[in-house]
């Protein structure tokens, strides 16, 4: 990938896709070429064909989906499944036909079976039944994931696909119904401090494990991806560790200063019980994450102050 190349990047305005042009621009690459949901809406597929036939796109980058938390996944399956699909189907076909050289297509750690074994190898892919409450989204972003694999081992196209565990950073989604774990509970712990609340409830038991990764980290091994991997086979992105969520809210409740108690609430869902990557393929290329979970979630909670993306929240209500 040359530095004056062209890179397309989907969904550039999203958390990934923002962290994926930060990378992209501190490495010395200006030619990128973005595109937002008003300039083209990533599921009419012959508005995708049109962008493919009228630039001369080099790379791209897939950080476009429709993404959301346990409750927005479970309501909304068919969204999920539609919309992922389709924006998958519509790049990496129109990507194929102008033979662009390389792309990344990126899915998620919730394609793997509900139960498995941990941590998660690449192998364990369609192995048991899938976490119930996520199966649109993960269904679509198996599918995606398929289609580079085969447009790889049937055409030779330089196509990959990487599924990064759970992410956290700067343009994280803090909307009330839509938000994942981190940014969920930062907020709700923001504003229990903020308005004098006594206690925070989370859902679930506190017990499943997860890991977490800083965003500027999954840019970063995206960029080693794009330089190192181009492999059918699809890659994890993780930081390797995990914690619980009862350890991730005592964390959280010390970040923002909350001086209230934490309630879990069992009777809600709190998810796959267990879900951490094995990390072995990714770190044999070299890149290793570098931002500790303490330290990123203070970051992005002073990130969030500045910005008053609390206030965006409690204003979207
Ligand atoms: N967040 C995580 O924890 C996580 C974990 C693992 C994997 N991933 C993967 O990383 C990728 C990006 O996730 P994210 O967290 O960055 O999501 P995000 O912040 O919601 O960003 C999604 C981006 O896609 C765009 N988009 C969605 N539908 C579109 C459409 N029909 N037409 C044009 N643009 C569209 C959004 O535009 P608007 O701003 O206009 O909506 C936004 O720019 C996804 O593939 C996701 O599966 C995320």
């Amino acid at each position: 990938m040359e530095k004056q190349q062209r890179v397309f990047v989907a969904g550039h305005t999203g958390m990934v896709g923002s962290a994926v042009v930060r990378q992209l621009q501190s490495s010395g690459y200006q030619n990128l070429l973005l595109r937002d949901r008003q300039q083209i809406d990533l599921t009419r597929q012959r508005a995708v064909e049109e962008l493919f036939a009228s630039e001369q796109i080099d790379f791209v980058i897939i950080a476009a989906a429709k993404v959301g938390g346990i409750e927005a996944n479970r309501t909304y399956q068919a969204d999920f499944l539609y919309q992922n699909l389709v924006i998958a189907t519509n790049i990496i076909h129109a990507a194929f036909e102008a033979k662009v050289e390389k792309l990344l297509f990126l899915g998620s750690a919730c394609i793997y079976p509900r139960i498995c074994q941990q941590p998660i190898k690449e192998t364990a892919l369609l192995s048991g039944p899938l976490e119930a409450t996520n199966e649109g989204y993960a269904i679509a972003k198996i599918a995606g994931l398929k289609l580079t694999e085969m447009f790889n081992r049937q055409y030779g196209a330089r196509f990959i696909s990487a599924m990064p565990t759970n992410l956290y950073g700067e343009n994280d989604n803090f909307h009330p119904t839509g938000s994942h774990v981190i940014p969920g509970m930062m907020r709700r712990f923001h504003e229990a401090k903020t308005t004098g609340l006594k206690e925070v409830t989370v859902w679930g038991d506190g017990s499943p494990r997860r890991e977490f990764l800083h965003v500027d980290d999954l840019a970063a091994g995206l960029f080693t991806l794009m330089m190192k991997y181009d492999s059918p086979d699809t890659i994890n992105v993780g930081c390797g560790e995990d914690c619980t969520i009862a350890e991730l809210a005592t964390m959280m409740k010390e970040v923002t200063g909350f001086t209230g108690e934490i309630i879990f609430d069992a009777t809600k869902p709190g998810g796959t019980p267990h879900r951490r990557l094995s990390v072995e393929k990714i770190f044999e290329l070299g890149w290793r994450p570098r931002v500790a979970l303490r330290e990123g979630l203070t970051q992005v909670y002073q990130w969030a102050c500045q910005t008053k993306v609390f206030d965006k929240a409690a204003a979207a209500r």
